[in-house]
């Protein structure tokens, strides 16, 4: 079996691996293995899919996950819009024809789909299984009646056709994990562990462990079983601190049991951002002296509130939440998840010193909450955009009727032990908040209602735009906490409007940047487009954004407008940064070529725009000092040097010239200086207590003369989905980089492994993010390098014209 990324994960963190066993991102029982290898893949409609004598040998043949849209061509008349990213969706499907393992036979055997999007129907040899139309949820089909003991097929369709069903760029396919799991007759059920902790002190810790275990029919015979459960928790290095054992548990298909279990843990490790401690519950079910099931349950020990005047305290201290939100995509992959491309995204987040992700606006990947569980961070999981009133033609208002209160307790059962979720959110800027219609408290209270009969343990919130005591889901949708988007001219008389009640700050901003663009004088703030729903008119001529800082989305602010009131308050208790990263799709404020977002503090290829180190010398503790623009300019051209940094003061030099010392002042979060140009070099020192901590460089380049490979990392796993990022500079004969260079840059791989994606950053090319080639977008491409199965050298070549081929080698072990 192939070596999973979380038992690597594991021994980094230096966990031992109870009983060998692997922990998936969600809890799962132990007999769960990947069920992504080896599909087959339909792009369009097929008559009878799903019939098991289908020739399908002709379908291409392909591993999940699996996102089609992405190695689609950009389409300016994509029914998805640009706000969908520009690429289109249609009907697909999918057939796995496999024998069943020795092991499983005599068994019980589950399909585990993390998520498909959208309106998945599944089928087992012929027969249906289910529906479902929300793209996000996870869900399972028991497939044990129908199962053969060899060649059996799983069919899978999935229409994603109608269009534009969302604001954002979704992906199309089966683009999460699929797993698939075998039991005996009496397991724990699906999602069957909740474990809280009521009290927690520094010297000891309740924990209650409530599991539900469930016997599965296989004719219509109900037995009544007799079990014993007993659970076992460990610490992170894999030391049992305490069991529990129920005798005589009664288990029947109609009448799955309950079982509550206690202990109470001494001294226990608590779970924070800095220190994000993992204790694993083990679930064992023993049957006349058998054990029959085993299901693991990591959780964290922890303690929180929300407080009116101070904000969140976490184990009772205050902590502001600096986060961010983000959609699900992965630049160039696509909607399709790798691990470590999300922990990727994670890390430069972290880097920068956020703590805090908001699941916008859906329910995330498992992996997303696992790597949140074991490097801090403060997630606000997110149910829907959008209730019964539409945001686009074929949303999810569709289905609201039917599948909204299935969808919201499967969120909740799925994602409740997460240690790293702290905040429920019923939805996104409802369109039924508006004209103070009590519809909106009337749906609030019914979804907060099926989230606190799950989870009464962590509160309730919504993002809402129509801030006021008017709004009927602030006033009565049963939410704990007043959650809030933009409205930043108002945010400090909050309490005012809201008199007793906590706030946090569910998102915040909407500043527009592309990285390396400039627009001066950089104090002049441009608020564009004028209109939420109207491209700009007029605007810059290559649809860029500036990176000063100095452009925004009239709803929002400045990245420093914002931080400067959020940082001052107590009382909030943190903000949600729009976004954390660029996204495909909502490229406001521009039209068509644009076709991903200008939001992110970093951009779609991974590349941090200027003000990402604004948050690093605010939000961390690491010596900080970031100056530009670039030095390349017309002679004579007055430019605005700004510099972020965290010590007393800065000295710039042009040339070898003192410009002057800069210290910040007030609630500055930067000094600058107005310099006319000459070629040449800006130098900045950075000094604390008059000693020299730092010193920058930024010189005037030259002509491109050589490309500069640099991998993130040069060492992988030979897995088959493990990721270098390699980050491709074009730079001038002295290895400065080359801030216009777009040259074309050319790939080769040689070795087994392949380039799954390239990209540069900008928001307008209308290059395919599946070619083996790119240009590079002020000076920067990268290309994604991905293993197979199989250990050797990877030697990634990048040639581009007039310039010297350059190779970097990779390791897959
Ligand atoms: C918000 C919305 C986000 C995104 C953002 C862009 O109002 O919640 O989904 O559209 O605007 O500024």
């Amino acid at each position: 079996m192939m070596m999973k990324w979380w038992r690597q994960t594991a021994i980094v963190l230096g966990a031992v691996l109870i009983f060998g066993v692997d922990v998936s991102a969600n809890s799962r029982p132990q007999n769960t293995t990947s069920f992504n290898k080896d599909w087959r893949f339909h792009l369009g409609e097929v008559t009878n899919g799903q019939a098991t004598d289908l020739n399908d040998s002709q379908w291409r043949s392909l591993n999940l996950p699996h996102d089609w849209s992405i190695e689609g061509e950009f389409d300016e008349k994509s029914p998805a819009g640009t706000g969908g990213g520009a690429l289109n969706g249609g009907t697909g499907w999918y057939r796995k024809t496999f024998d069943l393992p020795e092991a499983a036979k005599s068994k019980f055997v589950f399909i585990d789909f993390d998520g498909v999007y959208r309106n998945s129907e599944v089928w087992i040899n012929g027969h249906y299984l289910g529906k479902r139309p929300y793209g996000y949820s996870s869900f399972e089909y028991n497939l044990t009646p129908y199962l053969q003991a060899t060649r059996n097929v799983i069919a899978v369709k999935v229409d994603n056709s109608q269009q534009p069903n969302s604001r954002w760029y979704s992906g199309s396919g089966i683009y999460r994990n699929v797993w698939l799991t075998t039991t005996d007759h009496v397991r724990v059920d699906h999602w069957g562990t909740y474990i809280t902790t009521p009290e927690v002190n520094e010297s000891s810790a309740r924990v209650v462990m409530t599991t539900t275990l469930r016997e599965i029919l296989q004719s219509n015979v109900t037995l009544m079983n007799e079990v014993t459960l007993t659970t076992i928790v460990f610490n992170a290095t894999g030391q049992e601190v305490g069991r529990a054992t129920s005798n005589q548990v009664q288990v029947s298909d109609r009448a799955p049991a309950e079982v509550k279990q206690e202990l109470t843990i001494k001294n226990p490790s608590l779970w924070s951002v800095e220190t994000p401690y993992l204790y694993r519950a083990v679930s064992q079910v023993e049957n006349k002296g058998k054990i029959i099931d085993r299901y693991e349950t990591a959780f964290g020990i922890r303690y929180f509130s929300f407080d009116k005047d101070k904000g969140f305290l976490l184990n009772g201290k205050p902590v502001k939440i600096k986060g961010v939100c983000d959609h699900h995509d992965l630049g160039a992959l696509g909607a399709a998840i790798n691990t470590r491309a999300l922990e990727r995204q994670l890390e430069m987040l972290k880097a920068m010193g956020a703590n805090g992700i908001r699941t916008s606006h859906n329910p995330p990947a498992p992996e997303l909450l696992e790597l949140a569980d074991r490097m801090g961070f403060i997630v606000m999981d997110e149910a829907f955009d959008m209730w019964k009133k539409e945001k686009t033609k074929f949303d999810y208002h569709l289905d609201w009727d039917e599948w909204h209160k299935r969808d919201l307790e499967d969120l909740i059962r799925r994602d409740r032990n997460h240690p790293s979720v702290f905040i429920w959110s019923i939805g996104n800027e409802i369109a039924e908040q508006w004209g103070e219609s009590p519809e909106a408290g009337k749906i609030g209270t019914e979804l907060s209602g099926i989230v606190r009969s799950l989870d009464p343990t962590r509160p309730i919130t919504s993002a809402c735009n129509f801030v006021s005591p008017k709004n009927t889901l602030l006033a009565a949708g049963g939410l704990d906490l007043v959650g809030t988007n933009y409205a930043h001219q108002r945010m400090a008389e909050f309490p005012k409007m809201f008199p007793n009640r906590p706030i946090l700050l569910t998102e915040t901003t909407s500043a527009l940047a592309t990285r390396g663009s400039y627009d001066m004088p950089s104090e002049v703030i441009r608020r564009w487009p004028k209109k939420w729903d109207e491209p700009l008119k007029g605007g810059n001529a290559d649809l860029s954004c500036s990176a000063y800082d100095n452009c925004s989305a009239p709803w929002g602010s400045t990245q420093e407008e914002t931080w400067k009131i959020v940082k001052k308050h107590d009382f909030l208790s943190g903000m949600f940064i729009w976004t954390g990263w660029d996204y495909i799709g909502e490229p406001t404020p521009y039209p068509w070529p644009a076709r991903s977002s200008y939001f992110g503090i970093i951009d779609l290829a991974g590349f941090p725009k200027d003000t990402y180190y604004m948050y690093q010398s605010e939000w961390t503790d690491k010596p900080v000092l970031h100056i530009y623009p670039h030095w390349n300019w017309e002679q004579g051209k007055e430019i605005d040097i700004w510099a972020y940094f965290n010590s007393d003061e800065v000295e710039l030099f042009l040339n070898g010239k003192s410009l002057g010392v800069k210290k910040k002042v007030g609630d500055d979060l930067h000094v600058s200086w107005r310099v006319p140009f000459e070629p040449g070099t800006i130098k900045a020192v950075a000094r604390k207590g008059g000693k020299v901590v730092l010193t920058r460089e930024v010189r005037t380049a030259g002509a491109p003369a050589a490309i500069v490979l640099t991998p993130d990392r040069k060492v992988i796993r030979a897995d088959g989905s493990d990721l270098s990022f390699v980050t491709v500079k074009v730079v001038d004969k002295n290895g400065t980089q080359v801030p216009l260079a777009d040259n074309l840059i050319k790939f080769e791989l040689n070795g087994l492994a392949d380039i799954v994606g390239v990209d540069s950053g900008s928001q307008t090319s209308l290059e395919s993010f599946k070619a083996k080639q790119r240009k590079a977008f002020h000076g920067l491409a990268l290309a994604i390098i991905q293993s197979r199965e199989k250990a050797g050298k990877i030697t990634l070549t990048a040639t581009a014209d007039g310039l010297p081929p350059v190779s970097t080698v990779i390791e897959a072990h």
